[in-house]
C-alpha cells in the first residue's frame, strides 16, 4: 500500500490515541492495570517490569485523577510497526519516505484550523495541573513529569509552526520549568521573544496520535515541519484554535495545555531519569505559565518511561532522518539502526553496499554530518543483520583494523545530557571525541572476506523427530 493510498480508517490508529488504543486492545498488545496506582513512583515501577515487552500499558486507575494513564507504545519496534501496519523493519523507511515530498512542497497537505475539535470538548480556565495524573518516574526525579507531549510553537519571524518533544517538571497548579537543549528551534524561538521582552506561547499536546508525536522529534528540518506526519498518514492531520494564545494545537490531543514562556524568568528543574540512564542534573531552566487546559471529555494521559521506549522514539527518527540524508548523497547506503546500546542516540550502524574503496570513510563524515548527538558510527557490509550487536561486532572483529580503518574525530560538539560529553565553562554545550568504526570487508576482498553461507534447506519436508 502506498502512503497516499492509505484509508481514513487505516490512518486513524496513527492520528488518534483513542483509534490506537482500540487497535492494541483488538489486536491483543495491551495490558490493563485495573488495580489503584499510586503516580509517584509506583506506575512508572509496574511499567518498568513489563519494558520492552510485547503490549502497551494503559493504567485504568491513577490516584488523585480522573483520567487513565496510557505507556509503552514504543517500547519495541513490533507495537509502533503494528499501529503503522507496517513490518518492523520498515518503520524509519515510512518516516523516511514522508520527508521526501514534504520538502518539496512544506506547505502542502496543510491542516484545517478547527473551532471545535474532540481536544477542546472540555475548556478549563481554572487550571490545576496537579488534577492531570502526571507520573513521578524514577526514584530521584524532582517531580512529576509531562514526557511525551508535544510543544508546538510558532517561528515568530515566519508564523510557521514547529513542533518538538520537551520534558516539563510540575512544579505549580498553573507552573512547570523545562528544559531545551543546545541547537533546538524552540531555543531559538525563545531567544527572540526574549530579546523583545515578550512571552512566547506555545500548547502543549498530551495524548496525540503516534504519527504528528514520531515526527515531532524529527531533528532540525525547518518551518512547518508538523507536515510531515500528513504525507506520513497520507492526509492532513487537522489543528484547532486555541484557547488563549495565537499558537495551533492538535484536534485529536488527549489535553491541551495552553501557556506562556516566560522571558528572562529561570527556575530549578530536574533531576530526571534521562535517555542515557543517568539523571539529568538539576539547573535553573526556562519556566511556562499555563493559561488553559482543554481536554475531551474522557482523556487518556500519554507518558513514556525513561529507556528503551526513549531509546526508540528518539533512534526511529533519527534513523529515518539520516537515511534520508545519507540515500540523497551516498547511493550505496542501504539502511541505518541506531542500537540500544547506544541509548538510540548516540551511535549508528550503516549498512552500505561495497562498490568502492574510501566508501566507509565517507558514510562515517556524512552520518555525523547528519545527527549531531551521535559519537560512534559504524559501517558494515549488506551481508551483516546491522539489528544484531553479535552480528555487528562479527564485522568489527573481521573486518576493522584500527590502523587503517577508524576515524578520529577530536573536539566535537557532544549531547550536553551525556555524562561523559565535557561540558564548556558557560555551560551551554560540551566537547566529546568521536569514533567511526569503518567495518566494512575491503573492497574486493575476494575470497578472504566471504562469508560462510549454507543451503537454505526447509525443514518441514524431511522426517525429523526427538
Ligand atoms: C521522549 C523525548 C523527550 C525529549 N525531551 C527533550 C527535552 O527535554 N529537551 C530538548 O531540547 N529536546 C528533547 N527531545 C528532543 C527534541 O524533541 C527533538 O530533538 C526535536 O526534533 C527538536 O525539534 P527541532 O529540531 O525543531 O528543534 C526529546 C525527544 C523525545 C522523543
Amino acid at each position: 500500500m502506498t502512503v497516499a493510498a492509505m484509508s481514513a480508517e487505516r490512518s486513524e490508529p496513527l492520528v488518534d490515541l483513542d483509534a490506537c488504543i482500540r487497535h492494541l486492545d483488538a489486536t491483543g498488545q495491551l495490558l490493563r492495570v485495573r488495580s489503584d496506582v499510586d503516580p509517584v513512583h509506583e506506575l512508572a515501577g509496574i511499567a518498568r517490569h513489563y519494558e520492552g515487552g510485547p503490549k502497551a500499558i494503559l493504567f485504568e486507575r491513577v490516584r488523585g485523577s480522573d483520567w487513565p494513564v496510557l505507556t509503552g507504545l514504543l517500547w519495541n519496534r513490533a507495537l509502533a510497526a503494528s499501529v503503522f501496519g507496517i513490518a518492523k523493519e520498515e518503520v524509519p523507511f515510512r518516516i523516511a519516505a514522508a520527508i521526501g515530498p514534504w520538502r518539496a512542497d512544506p506547505q502542502s497537505l496543510a491542516p484545517a484550523l478547527r473551532e471545535h475539535a474532540p481536544a477542546n470538548e472540555v475548556v478549563e480556565r481554572d487550571v490545576d495541573l496537579g488534577r492531570l495524573p502526571v507520573p513521578v518516574h524514577a526514584l530521584l526525579d524532582g517531580g512529576p513529569y509531562l514526557d511525551a507531549s508535544v510543544v508546538v510553537v510558532r517561528n515568530p519571524a515566519t508564523g510557521a509552526p514547529n513542533t518538538s518533544i520537551h520534558r516539563m517538571m510540575v512544579t505549580g497548579r498553573d507552573r512547570m520549568s523545562f528544559l531545551i537543549d543546545p541547537g533546538r528551534h524552540l531555543g531559538e524561538f525563545v531567544e527572540i521573544a526574549e530579546r523583545r521582552g515578550e512571552v512566547l506561547p506555545v500548547t502543549i499536546n498530551n495524548g496525540v496520535g503516534l504519527a504528528p508525536w514520531i515526527v515531532s522529534s524529527l531533528p532540525r528540518l525547518g518551518d512547518y515541519k508538523p507536515y510531515v506526519a500528513n504525507h506520513l498518514v497520507g492526509r492532513p492531520i487537522d489543528f484547532m484554535r486555541a484557547q488563549t494564545v495565537d499558537v495551533p494545537a492538535y484536534a485529536d490531543a488527549q489535553f491541551v495545555i495552553e501557556a506562556e514562556i516566560l522571558p528572562g524568568v529561570r527556575e530549578p528543574e530536574a533531576p530526571f531519569a534521562e535517555v542515557t540512564g543517568y539523571y539529568g542534573q538539576a539547573d535553573r531552566r526556562w519556566v511556562m505559565r499555563v493559561k488553559a487546559i482543554t481536554r475531551r471529555a474522557r482523556p487518556t494521559f500519554h507518558t513514556v518511561l525513561s529507556g528503551k521506549e526513549v531509546w526508540n522514539a528518539v533512534g526511529f527518527t533519527a534513523e529515518a532522518a539520516i537515511y534520508a540524508a545519507l540515500k540523497a548523497r551516498i547511493p550505496e547506503v542501504r539502511a541505518v539502526h541506531l542500537p540500544p546500546g547506544g541509548c538510540g542516540f548516540y551511535a549508528a550502524v550503516v549498512q552500505a553496499e561495497n562498490t568502492r574503496s574510501g566508501l566507509g570513510p565517507e558514510i562515517i563524515r556524512a552520518t555525523f554530518a547528519a545527527f549531531r548527538s551521535l559519537q560512534r558510527v559504524t559501517v558494515v557490509d549488506t551481508d551483516v543483520d546491522l539489528f544484531d550487536a553479535v552480528d555487528v561486532e562479527w564485522a568489527t572483529t573481521t573486518r576493522f583494523d584500527p590502523a587503517h580503518d577508524l576515524v578520529v574525530l577530536p573536539d566535537q560538539e557532544g549531547h550536553i545530557l551525556n555524562p561523559v560529553v565535557k561540558l564548556n565553562p558557560d555551560g551551554k554545550g560540551g566537547t566529546i571525541t568521536k569514533i567511526g568504526i569503518d567495518a566494512m570487508a575491503p573492497h574486493g576482498g575476494g575470497y578472504a572476506f566471504q562469508r560462510v553461507r549454507f543451503a537454505d534447506v526447509d525443514v518441514t519436508r524431511h522426517d525429523i523427530r526427538g
